[in-house]
């Protein structure tokens, strides 16, 4: 961990990276005391890892290994090793489409979030705009969550509502939701920096002043 003064920041990702945007932008703006200090990506010449060198932030590919869906042992090792070089505070997944497994969660414990694009625990997995439609629901959004072994069931940070309307297509409710989540994102990076949440079991709660 980062025994210096500034809140470090390691963010990975796999695509267009708008969420990292949002944050990075907030940083610049002085809404979120922190810096990023390392960015992440499977996927070579992912939007998010233009993002951040057009930022002058350090940013690279790390290739994932042979699986689909989570980092292979080399790859997982990569990645760790990389983050805690940069001495990162706090992970922030932002389209991260990998899923994290047991070395990497126990190296960073209670120190990675993530944006979910439901209100949690509505809609889990793939595609939760679409799920929501399907559903009929009549108010959706996003949630941050704090990341652990199972898939989108971390701790709840902060949710941020969205409505469904009749007319709704899968990409105009989509786009809706991202909106939200460049909302409510760097609002709960924020807290996190500020060090102003504790956890209790489940429950993420301001500490008291
Ligand atoms: C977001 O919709 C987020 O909810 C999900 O991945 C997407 C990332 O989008 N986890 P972007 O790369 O930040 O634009």
């Amino acid at each position: 961990m980062n025994s210096g003064n500034t809140f470090r920041i390691g963010v990975l990702g796999s695509g267009r990276g708008s969420n990292f945007v949002a944050i990075a932008d907030a940083i610049a703006a002085g809404a979120i005391p922190a810096q990023v200090a390392l960015v992440l990506s499977d996927v070579e010449g992912a939007g998010i890892l233009e993002h951040a060198q057009k930022r002058n932030l350090p940013a690279r590919f790390v290739a994932p290994g042979k699986f689909r869906t989570k980092l292979d042992e080399d790859a997982e090792r990569t990645f760790v090793e990389a983050l805690q070089s940069a001495k990162v505070d706090l992970i922030v997944l932002a389209g991260f489409m990998r899923v994290l497994k047991g070395d990497f969660l126990r190296a960073f414990e209670g120190r990675i979030v993530n944006i979910h694009p439901s209100l949690l625990p509505s809609f889990p997995g793939l595609e939760a705009w679409k799920q929501a439609l399907d559903h009929g629901v009549k108010v959706t959004g996003c949630t941050v969550h704090f990341v652990d072994a199972g898939v989108d069931s971390g701790a709840i940070i902060g949710q941020q509502t969205v409505p469904v309307l009749d007319d709704d297509t899968p990409e105009t409710l989509h786009a809706r939701i991202h909106a939200a989540e460049h909302e409510l994102y760097p609002k709960c990076v924020a807290t996190l920096a500020r060090r102003e949440i504790a956890v209790r079991g489940r429950r993420v709660v301001r500490k008291k002043s």
